[in-house]
């Protein structure tokens, strides 16, 4: 049997009805806070992210020459190309942006747990504002896309950091520009490295740096922030940790990451303030300060299947989103086409309604209703011209004729 290639998943039913509730969550969540969503091309220059991403990501590019001889790839993220897009299209609308955007992303990673060659990311953007109270709008989304699961301060954490207090640091230890990025990625790193190790790469720094990786540093900028979210009541959702750098060459202030308290998963989002990208990529026509953040399906749906209060939401969003109003259960086939008759005119009234397309045992078709969760069955047999009509939580059973129906599941059930 042909397999999908390494990395890359089917979405059966099941899956997909749990990726469906997962984005109409991040959509319904994403509204509410005033964002507006807009989409891209899942193919780009190839240049685009060279330029933009940094070597992180430029390492796992999903690239190829296209039949016109042009170097393109699969998006690996979207942050290069809302910068793209808005460096084009600043002028149409009115700032800030409040922008949010479902997109599959592609990086050729070593598959392992929660990293795939492929996955969805809700990118949640405001671009136009340089003030801390969009850092604040956008950390304060991000939680309340967490709470829309159940998750608790028990079960999620965002990590605060700045780019700009180490930068700050590196600058007053008279180290060379040049040299922040490489140092950048060895503090990103150091969590995860031994602490000699991460000194070596340290070099003349070590000493300063690893005193605020032990805990020795402050930052005035955290601190204000996590004060604009204690006022949202959603201080206990953060926590101020210097260590988190990111990857991505971008950024240049506040970023963050949000990560389970057990320490279990991966990240499940990470985002941060990138005032120069849009600049960069007009030539400097068009300067616009711009901060956002990224939330993955994989390691959110791994948290969702682990956690059993979001396990349960995800259950009942899943079944909202796709329960019948009604089954037709077809007891004599002579009634086949009265039954046919109403099934269409319920459907163009906007109920959920299925029937057997063939004969099919009347214990059979009970088990069927069941199963897709319907409220209520209509049976068509020998009461005709009246319907029996079952609700199946309750078992309640009600004899209605047939030209009444429509008048009874009105009045019962509002759309
Ligand atoms: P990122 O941290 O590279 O940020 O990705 C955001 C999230 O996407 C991660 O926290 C993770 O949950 C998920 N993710 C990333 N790679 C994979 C993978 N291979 N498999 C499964 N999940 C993955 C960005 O992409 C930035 N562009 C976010 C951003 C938006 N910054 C500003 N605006």
């Amino acid at each position: 049997m042909m397999q999908p290639l390494p990395g890359f998943r089917d979405f059966l039913p099941p899956s997909c009805a749990a990726r469906n509730a997962l984005f109409a969550c991040w959509r319904e969540t994403c509204r509410r806070y005033g964002f507006v969503e807009w989409d891209g091309p899942i193919l780009e220059p190839t240049e685009l992210f060279q330029k933009k991403s940094g070597p992180e990501i430029v390492a796992q590019l999903f690239n190829f020459t296209d039949k016109g001889g042009r170097e393109v790839t699969l998006r690996p993220e979207l942050t290069p190309t809302l910068a793209r897009v808005v460096a084009t299209h600043e002028r149409e609308f009115r700032k800030p942006f409040k922008w949010f955007s479902i997109a599959q992303c592609f990086r050729y990673e070593k598959q392992q747990r929660g990293r795939l060659r492929e996955h969805f990311q809700l990118n949640c953007d405001i671009l136009g504002d340089a003030s801390p109270a969009a850092e604040a709008e956008l950390i304060a989304l991000a939680i309340d896309l967490l709470r829309a699961f159940r998750f608790t301060e028990k079960e999620v954490v965002v990590r605060l950091s700045d780019r700009e207090f180490w930068t700050d640091l590196l600058r007053a230890h008279s180290v060379p520009e040049e040299r922040w990025s490489d140092l950048l990625s060895v503090i990103d790193k150091s969590e995860r490295e031994p602490r000699d190790k991460t000194a070596a790469q340290l070099g003349s720094v070590a000493g300063p740096v690893l005193e605020v990786l032990d805990g020795g540093g402050r930052s005035e900028k955290l601190e204000q922030l996590v004060d604009a979210l204690r006022l949202r009541g959603l201080a206990d959702f953060v926590k101020i940790d210097l260590s988190i750098v990111r990857g991505l060459a971008y950024y240049t202030g506040v970023v963050f990451e949000v990560f389970d308290r057990s320490g279990t998963f991966r990240a499940i989002a990470g985002g941060g303030r990138y005032d120069n990208l849009i600049g960069q990529l007009s030539d400097g026509a068009v300067g616009l300060p711009a901060v956002g953040f990224a939330m993955g399906d994989v390691v959110l749906g791994e948290m969702i299947a682990a956690v059993p209060a979001a396990r349960e939401r995800m259950t009942k969003l899943v079944l909202n989103a796709q329960a019948l109003d009604l089954y037709l259960v077809i007891a004599k086939e002579e009634r086949r086409p009265d039954a046919v008759r109403q099934l269409q005119s319920l459907r163009e009234a906007g109920w959920r309604v299925d029937y057997p397309l063939t004969p099919t045992k009347v214990g059979k078709q009970f088990q069927i209703a069941e199963a897709f969760g319907a409220k209520a069955t209509l049976l068509y047999g020998d009461e005709w011209p009246s319907v029996k009509m079952k609700t199946l939580a309750t078992r309640e059973e009600l004899l209605l004729p047939n030209e009444d129906l429509f008048t009874h599941i009105q009045r019962t059930w509002s759309h």
